[in-house]
């Protein structure tokens, strides 16, 4: 096969794929608000019309109980192996919109510090419109220059960032369709665009809401403060215990599965170059602060977490409100790590909450969306494909590292599919996911395009 025609045809059709991928961020497909509803749909359309255009067959999108999947495929032998790209068109909320430099969905090219080649600044950037069109582009390139060397399947979802529920059942329902050997994910990051890595593991989650209730009212808090429990401050308290000194979380066998690294494994960890300097000086703090005994790096990849995500209740308006309010709210995760389980840990996580509240409240606990943490094990065909790509494309060996946020899906292709995943991430961390001017560098988004064929290529000989 003659792979010297792929990176003639990227750089002659540069602008084309860059005008394309603005558009896609035009339409606000964030999953979370029912008032977006048919943004979503308008996007899995426009999803689905550019993998017509690119080549592929059989392109459709299929229903689910939630938003649709755009699954779309290129079957060029049957006896070839094949490539699932896993990738997801909706997008988180893009509040607080006051934050923004400019409007989330409009987007624009700005030159920045980390990429003064220049970055595209949008809602879903990197997160994951531009990294899953990377994947698209990829494929329209190989097409063109006759060097797809196997088969391909596009399954491109709109719930991920609301915890992929329905994504699920899916997939059980299709497992034929989805027959493959290996998914190809763009949704994670490199350490930097000098540095490329890929991840060797992705945390899990559990999402928990408590709700601690005192009193049957809200009450002036002159007339009764002293006397009657403020759920508020209890429920400070009761969070505020879920730590010891060291930051290790309290509850009862929270870390019985926990898989624990040797020192040889962490030495070799180790390697992956960060600077403690940099970190704390990209995030304006002083100092970083995690559990006793870990790095920084251990902290986000191989440790669990609990974090509160949100707090609420009592007077938050403006001025004040002399108030000793009933209701007290918190959204708490948890990070998980490998062996640990979602459902067991919500569950333990919710009868220790219980336990530690005093009886002058009431709590009740729910559990939101979970999904379980993964190792993709290195040594494998496709790891090291997508390793000897990166290294053909940028010049360097990439460091094996753990990326500390979460895929819900991945463990159910592994378990339902019986795939690894490759998470072939081309976004930096410092990118703004999630946050206020997300941005994704046109150098990440070329290098991207450039990349993915290379890892068809090392993964098909
Ligand atoms: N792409 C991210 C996950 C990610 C980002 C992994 C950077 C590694 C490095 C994904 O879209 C995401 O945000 N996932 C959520 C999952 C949740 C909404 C169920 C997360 O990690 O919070
Ligand atoms: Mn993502
Ligand atoms: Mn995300």
């Amino acid at each position: 096969m003659d792979y010297s025609q792929l990176k003639p045809y990227i750089n002659s059709n540069k602008e084309r794929f860059l005008n394309e991928l603005l558009d896609l961020l035009k339409i606000p497909s964030i999953s979370a608000k029912l008032e977006h509803k048919t943004d979503m749909e308008k996007t899995a359309e426009a999803v689905k019309q550019r993998l017509i255009e690119a080549g592929a067959d059989n392109v459709e999108i299929c229903q689910t109980k939630g938003y649709p999947v755009v699954y779309a495929e290129k079957i060029i032998d049957p006896a070839k192996p094949t490539v699932v790209v896993y990738g997801h068109y909706d997008v988180q909320p893009a509040d607080p919109l006051n934050l923004w430099d400019s409007p989330p969905f409009e987007p624009v090219i700005k030159k920045t510090e980390i990429h003064p080649e220049g970055a595209i600044f949008a809602r879903g950037s990197c997160d994951d419109k531009g990294q899953m069109y990377m994947h698209v582009k990829a494929f329209e390139t190989m097409m063109k220059t006759n060097t797809l060397p196997c088969n391909v399947k596009f399954m491109i979802e709109g719930e991920e960032e609301v915890g992929s529920a329905n994504l699920g059942p899916w997939i059980i329902e299709n497992k034929e369709k989805l027959k493959g050997d290996i998914i190809l994910i763009s949704d994670t990051s490199i350490i930097a665009n000098d540095t490329p890595s890929i991840d060797a593991g992705l945390r899990g989650l559990a999402y928990m809401e408590v709700e601690v209730t005192g009193p049957n009212r809200d009450l002036h808090s002159g007339v009764y403060g002293g006397a009657v429990a403020n759920p508020i401050n209890i429920l400070c308290k009761m969070i505020a215990s879920c730590h010891d000194e060291n930051n290790h979380i309290t509850i009862p066998a929270f870390y019985d599965d926990v898989i624990n690294y040797n020192d040889s494994d962490r030495a070799e960890m180790a390697k992956a170059p960060f600077d403690l300097n940099d970190f704390k000086k990209d995030l304006d703090i002083l100092e970083e602060r995690g559990e006793k005994g870990y790095t920084t790096n251990e902290r986000t990849g191989i440790r669990p977490t609990l974090d509160v995500n949100g707090i609420w209740g009592g007077y938050t308006g403006e001025g004040a409100k002399t108030v000793l309010p009933s209701k007290a709210f918190a959204k708490i995760s948890m990070r998980l790590v490998p062996n640990q389980n979602s459902h067991n840990i919500s569950e333990i996580f919710a009868k220790h909450f219980e336990s530690i509240a005093p009886k002058s409240v009431k709590v009740k606990v729910t559990a939101h969306h979970g999904g379980e943490p993964v190792l993709v094990p290195i040594n494998s065909k496709g790891y090291v494909s997508a390793s000897k790509a990166m290294e053909e494309a940028y010049g360097k060996k990439p460091v094996p590292t753990f990326g500390g946020g979460s895929i819900p899906i991945v463990a159910l292709f592994k378990k339902e599919l019986g795939m690894d995943s490759i998470l072939f991430g081309f976004g930096l961390d410092s990118d703004a996911l999630h946050s206020p001017n997300e941005h994704y560098g046109l150098f990440n988004y070329y290098k991207g395009i450039e990349t993915i064929p290379l890892f068809y290529k090392y993964f098909t000989s």
